[in-house]
C-alpha cells in the first residue's frame, strides 16, 4: 500500500495542485476529504490554466478514479458546472473515473447568502470566500443538514429560487454518486497502487489547529484524510507538506512576515498572487518559518515541496522569519492567542538572492547557489527534506530532488 497525504503547510494556496498533477501521473486514485468550494486549485497544463474547485485534480489524467470523500462540502451548482467543464475538454468520460460520496453535506444558496450576511454583521471580517462553507458546516454539526443522498432521492422535493437549476444539476451528478469509501479502502489496501489524498486550504487554516479565528470552517490536517475520505486512520501512510518559497494569506488576521509594499507588489505580479476562488488580491510575506514548523510537526512530514521559487528570482535579499519577538522576548514557536501572534514582530535570518533559475535545471545542483543555501537552511531549520522545487507554473516545471513514492515504498 502507498498512499499519501498531500497538505498545505501554511494558510492555502500553496501549489497544491501543480505537485499533485504531478504525483498523479503515477497514481490510481485522487480523494479530496475537506472543504469545500472555498478552495480553488489552480492548474497550468499545455499552456491552458484549469481552476479546480471541487473535483480532485487527478481529473487531469485519464487513469486516475477522482473521488470527493464525505468530508468534502458539495455545492451542486458549482460541481456540476464543474463536471461540465471537464468533459468538454475531453475529461471524465468514463463515468467510473469520479465517485461522489452520498454522505457529503450539500451547501444550499441560502448558505451563501448566510455567509455573506455573517461576513457583514461580524466585528472582526474573516475575510471568508463567500461560498457557504462555513454555514453548510454549522448545519452538518447541529445535525440538520442535507446531504447527497437525500439531495438526489425522490423524496427530498427541491423548491426556492434556483430550484430549476439545482435539479439540472442533480440530474447531472447522480450518475456519479457510489460508496466512496469502499472504493478508497479498496485501492489503499492494494500493495501496488498509489492513493493521494489531496488537500484543501493548508494546516494553518484549520478550525483547531490553526491560527484560530482566523481559519476556515473544516479540519485541514493530514490527520483528518481517513476521517473525510471514511476510511480507517490505518490505511493512510505518510504526509508531504507542500509549501511555496514564500507565504501568502487572502482574507484577514495577523501576517508578521508581511513583505515591504515594493516587494509584496512585485511577488504578487510575478507569482499572479491573486485568490483562484474570488479574484482578491493575496498579501505577500516572506517564508515564515516558524509557522512552517508548526505545521511541520501536526502533520509528521518528512518531506517538504517547495514551490515557486522561481519567483523570489531578482530579488538581491532573501528574508526566511526564524524568530518570533514579543514583548521584547524571542520565542521559536507560534503564541497561543491572535491578540499575541497580532504584536509579534518577525526575527529573520538573510540569503545572497539570485538573478534567475535555469529552465532546464534537473538537479540541486543546477540550481543558484543562493536558492542551494535558501534550501538547505529550510531543511535544516525544519529537519525535513525537500522532495521537489517548483521553477515555474507549468506541468513538468520543477526539479525532483527525492522520489518520495520510492521512498516511502523502500522505508516500510
Ligand atoms: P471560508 O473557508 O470561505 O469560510 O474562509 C475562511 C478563511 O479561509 C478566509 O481567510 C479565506 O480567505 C480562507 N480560505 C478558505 N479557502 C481558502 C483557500 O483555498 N485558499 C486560501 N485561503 C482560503
Ligand atoms: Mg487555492
Amino acid at each position: 500500500m502507498t498512499s499519501i497525504v498531500c497538505v498545505g503547510a501554511q494558510w492555502g494556496d500553496e501549489g497544491k495542485g501543480k505537485v499533485v498533477d504531478t504525483l498523479a501521473e503515477r497514481a490510481r486514485m485522487v480523494v479530496r476529504y475537506n472543504g469545500g468550494n472555498n478552495a480553488g486549485h489552480s492548474l497550468n497544463i499545455d499552456g491552458e490554466t484549469i481552476v479546480l474547485h471541487i473535483i480532485p485534480t487527478g481529473a487531469m489524467w485519464e487513469h486516475t478514479i477522482n473521488v470527493i470523500g464525505a468530508g468534502v462540502l458539495v455545492d451542486p451548482l458549482v460541481l456540476a458546472a464543474e463536471i461540465e467543464l471537464l468533459q468538454s475538454k475531453g475529461k471524465l468520460k468514463d463515468k467510473r473515473c469520479l465517485i461522489i460520496s452520498p454522505f457529503c453535506h450539500v451547501i444550499l444558496p441560502e448558505h451563501r447568502e448566510r455567509d455573506s450576511n455573517q461576513e457583514s454583521t461580524r466585528t472582526n471580517p474573516l475575510g471568508t470566500t463567500k461560498r457557504g462553507v462555513g454555514p453548510c458546516y454549522e448545519d452538518k454539526v447541529s445535525r440538520k443538514g442535507i446531504r447527497i443522498a437525500d439531495f438526489i432521492s425522490e423524496d427530498w422535493t427541491i423548491s426556492g429560487g434556483m430550484a430549476a437549476e439545482l435539479l439540472n444539476a442533480r440530474d447531472i451528478i447522480a450518475p456519479f454518486v457510489r460508496d466512496a469509501a469502499k472504493q478508497i479502502a479498496h485501492f489503499c489496501k492494494d500493495p501496488n497502487e498509489l492513493v493521494l489524498f489531496e488537500g484543501a486550504q493548508g494546516t494553518m487554516l484549520d478550525i483547531g489547529y490553526g491560527t484560530y479565528p482566523f481559519v476556515t470552517s473544516s479540519h485541514t490536517v493530514a490527520a483528518y484524510a481517513p476521517v473525510g475520505a471514511g476510511i480507517s486512520h490505518r490505511l493512510v501512510g505518510e504526509a508531504v507538506g507542500i509549501s511555496k518559497a514564500y507565504v501568502t494569506r487572502v482574507g484577514t488576521g495577523p501576517f508578521p512576515t508581511q513583505m515591504m509594499d515594493k516587494i509584496d507588489q512585485l511577488v504578487r505580479e510575478k507569482g499572479s498572487e491573486f485568490g483562484a476562488t474570488t479574484g482578491r488580491p493575496r498579501k505577500c510575506g516572506w517564508l515564515d518559518l516558524v509557522a512552517l514548523k508548526r505545521a511541520v510537526k501536526i502533520d509528521q512530514m518528512r518531506f517538504l515541496a517547495l514551490t515557486k521559487l522561481d519567483v523570489l528570482s531578482g530579488i538581491d535579499t532573501i528574508k526566511a522569519c526564524t524568530t518570533y519577538i514579543l514583548d521584547g522576548q524571542t520565542m521559536d514557536r507560534m503564541p497561543h492567542t491572535a491578540e499575541e501572534w497580532e504584536r509579534v514582530e518577525p526575527g529573520y535570518v538573510y540569503f545572497d538572492g539570485w538573478d534567475t533559475i535555469d529552465e532546464n535545471a534537473f538537479s540541486f545542483s543546477d540550481l543558484p547557489t543562493g536558492a542551494q543555501e535558501f534550501i538547505t537552511f529550510i531543511e535544516n531549520y525544519l529537519g525535513v527534506q525537500i522532495c521537489l522545487v517548483g521553477i515555474g507554473p507549468g506541468r513538468g516545471e520543477e526539479v525532483v530532488l527525492h522520489d518520495i513514492v520510492e521512498e516511502y515504498n523502500g522505508a516500510k
